[in-house]
């Protein structure tokens, strides 16, 4: 059986992460090619209705999904729908697109994690300013803090911390999106969280990050430690992994210092820089060897699908 040559890692830069995967399917004879998905295009004159870059009317063996450039609706419609496309034309993907997606919008995370039965600070999401109100002032009247995030990913940054009297930001800074959950307190003035690396349904190494501010994302500046990987939090990285059918995924889970735990978010690109330098196994190389893993077993149907239509003929 042929052992697939060329991938394509699509990402916006060819930085540590790049590298690293490189390293790594180089390690299994496989070349890899960086691209942007801003250089591919549909273009239904060719036999797949796409082209792309080096590849030009052929296709790649597979495509390892490391970023995808935020832009316009339609520049985001239009990206998404080439990663369809290319699953749909049978080029194994990794995470799946329609799988990011899901990660990729806090919403529908949230209610995922909840139809998953996983604990998650209750969460209201909505675009009516008036609903938003309500709700803060229902949460305030309880006692409760609240959080203020943006839709989509944005690694800390723009989060709010409401608290009683306080006002909602303009609309635009939030693109007109209420994103609203309730403050995980914890009752010492102490501020960490967990991020943990699933890979191939396997939670595979754990860190603990510490800042002196309640925002403790790696690109916030907060420090990282490694942590051993007890049962709460492998089971509920895992199972959160599995709620979005994410093939790997950097789970982040927060504790109210009394052994509660809550999962915050399933990031579907996760970067794992800060994790690598507190643990000893090699992150590319489990990923890398994951979706080998992934790439044979398409190899295999495919010839098994080839071989039972030349007998049936
Ligand atoms: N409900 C909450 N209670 C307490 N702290 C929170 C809460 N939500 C978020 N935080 C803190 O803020 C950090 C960032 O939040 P979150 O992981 O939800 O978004 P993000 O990292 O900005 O998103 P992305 O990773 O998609 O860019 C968390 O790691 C945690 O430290
Ligand atoms: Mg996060």
């Amino acid at each position: 059986m042929p052992t697939p040559q060329r991938i394509i890692l699509l990402t916006e830069s060819n930085g540590w992460h790049c590298h690293q995967l490189q390293t790594a399917f180089a390690t299994h004879h496989i070349e890899t090619i960086p691209m942007s998905l801003r250089e591919c295009r549909f273009d239904t004159t060719t036999r797949y209705g796409l082209h792309l870059p080096i590849f030009g009317r052929s296709l790649p063996d597979g495509i390892f999904i490391r970023g995808i450039p935020y832009g316009t609706f339609p520049q985001v419609s239009l990206r998404f729908g080439l990663l369809h496309a290319l699953q749909q034309v049978g080029v194994p993907i990794y995470n799946l697109p329609s799988a990011i997606l899901r990660s990729l919008d806090k919403s529908r995370t949230s209610f995922l994690l909840k139809q998953a039965d996983l604990p998650t600070p209750p969460t209201w999401v909505c675009e009516s300013r008036k609903q938003a109100y309500r709700i803060l002032r229902e949460a305030f009247a309880k006692g409760q803090e609240m959080v203020l995030k943006p839709l989509l990913g944005s690694q800390g940054s723009r989060l709010v911390r409401l608290r009683q009297g306080d006002k909602l930001p303009k609309p635009f800074l939030y693109e007109g999106v209420y994103y609203l959950q309730t403050f995980v307190a914890k009752p010492t003035a102490e501020f960490y969280d967990y991020r943990v690396f699933v890979i191939g349904g396997r939670a595979v190494a754990a860190m603990l990050r510490r800042h002196d501010h309640w925002i403790t994302n790696h690109a916030q500046g907060a420090s990282c430690q490694a942590v051993v990987l007890d049962e709460p939090l492998t089971y509920l990285a895992e199972a959160a992994t599995m709620a979005l059918q994410l093939d790997y995924a950097g789970v982040d889970i927060i504790d109210n210092g009394a052994s509660q735990y809550y999962v915050l978010e399933v990031n579907g690109l996760p970067a794992w820089h800060g994790l690598q330098q507190v643990c000893s196994i090699n992150l590319a190389q489990c990923l890398v060897e994951d979706f080998v893993k992934k790439l044979h077993l398409e190899r295999n149907k495919n010839y098994c699908a080839v071989r039972c239509v030349a007998t049936a003929q």
